[in-house]
């Protein structure tokens, strides 16, 4: 498929078989992430790989548990930011964050970007999960991506396209 058919084929999956993602899938996706543009190129960010149930299960604790953040996705990457992020960190941990889910549907990989999983990571109770999972000393999770197989097959949103003015 070609980047405008990863685009339209992208969508999010809340639903995932328990295969693994092999490591270097895993790893041509955060290279994905950190081709990224960023403001002034400053590449604000670090990209933290959580797999394994235990680690994953960190991800749920805000939401009591039970997959109910990372709906039992085998992989998951946080995208942090220096908890001092210039303005534009929003904006380029976003761009960071499609690439990478890009990346996933060009291999075969679904995913779910999901800002709950880093709402577990708030707070002093979240802050130890943070670090247990190994979000640097002054960064922040910021947005999540869900990775796997879908258990399911699914579809993007409809999109409208009186949104485009001009055309
Ligand atoms: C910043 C952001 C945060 C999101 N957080 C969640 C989330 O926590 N849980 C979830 O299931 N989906 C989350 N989503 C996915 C959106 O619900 C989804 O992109 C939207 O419904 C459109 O569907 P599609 O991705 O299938 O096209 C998030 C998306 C974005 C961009």
């Amino acid at each position: 498929m070609g980047t405008i058919e990863d685009i339209a084929g992208r969508h999010s999956t809340r639903a995932y078989t328990s295969q693994p993602v092999p490591p270097d899938v895993l790893r041509q996706i955060a290279i994905a992430g950190l081709q990224a543009p960023s403001a002034m190129n400053h590449q604000p960010w670090r990209i933290v790989v959580v797999t394994g149930p235990d680690k994953l299960a960190l991800l749920d604790a805000a939401g009591g548990g039970n997959n109910a953040y990372t709906y039992g996705a085998p992989a998951a990457m946080l995208v942090a930011m220096p908890v001092d992020a210039d303005p534009w960190g929003a904006i380029d941990a976003g761009i960071l964050v499609e690439n990478m889910a890009l990346a996933a549907t060009a291999l075969g990989v679904q995913s779910c970007i999901a800002g709950m999983p880093v709402t577990s990571l708030k707070g002093p109770d979240g802050a130890a999960r943070a670090a247990e999972l190994g979000v640097p000393e002054g960064y922040q999770a910021v947005i999540s991506l869900l990775l796997g197989y879908g258990a399911q097959g699914g579809q993007g949103h409809a999109i409208d396209h009186s949104k485009v003015i001009g055309l």
